[in-house]
């Protein structure tokens, strides 16, 4: 896989792009905090980037996030639905998958029902291009979603414990 094809992770971007807004040496739990804020839990991820920010060793970092009972480490919601914005799961109906995830789970992305059942997650190219517009179910691949099937899904989805 070139650089130019490997997913990009756009939660990722968006935590990062979080901790640009922060001057070196920040507060470790603000910048976890504000992270949260932006995505909803803190990507074990980004806790290098966390801790560098902060003046602090990574195991630092976790420690005490870990420690914050209002801090989270895994995203919420039983059932993470991951779209891919990719230019060609885009083009070939993705975007339209994000309009009817956004409207019928009434949310945004990054974020999780309030029953905590379904969060949805917006991802560039999973790296199946020729299956687009694809998603991903709790990490499980499904190609050539169409409308009909992805709204059954999330409704099932949504039942589902
Ligand atoms: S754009 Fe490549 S898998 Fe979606």
């Amino acid at each position: 896989m070139t650089d130019a094809k490997k997913p990009r992770n756009l939660e990722r971007e968006r935590a990062l792009r979080v901790l640009r807004s922060f001057s070196s040496g920040s507060e470790i739990l603000s910048l976890a905090t504000a992270v949260q804020e932006s995505i909803g839990y803190v990507p074990p991820h980004v806790i290098p980037e966390l801790a560098q920010v902060a003046e602090l060793t990574s195991e630092q970092a976790l420690t005490r996030i870990e420690q914050h009972p209002a801090l989270r480490l895994s995203p919420p919601g039983r059932h993470q639905v991951t779209i891919c914005t990719g230019k060609t799961c885009a083009g070939a109906g993705g975007a339209r998958l994000v309009r009817i995830a956004r409207q019928i789970l009434d949310i945004n992305l990054f974020r999780t029902t309030s029953d905590e059942a379904i969060r949805i997650e917006p991802f560039k190219c999973i790296g199946k291009c020729a299956m687009a517009p694809n998603i991903r179910i709790n990490g499980d691949a499904r190609g050539a979603m169409n409308e009909e099937r992805f709204k059954l899904l999330l409704a099932a989805l949504a039942k589902k414990p």
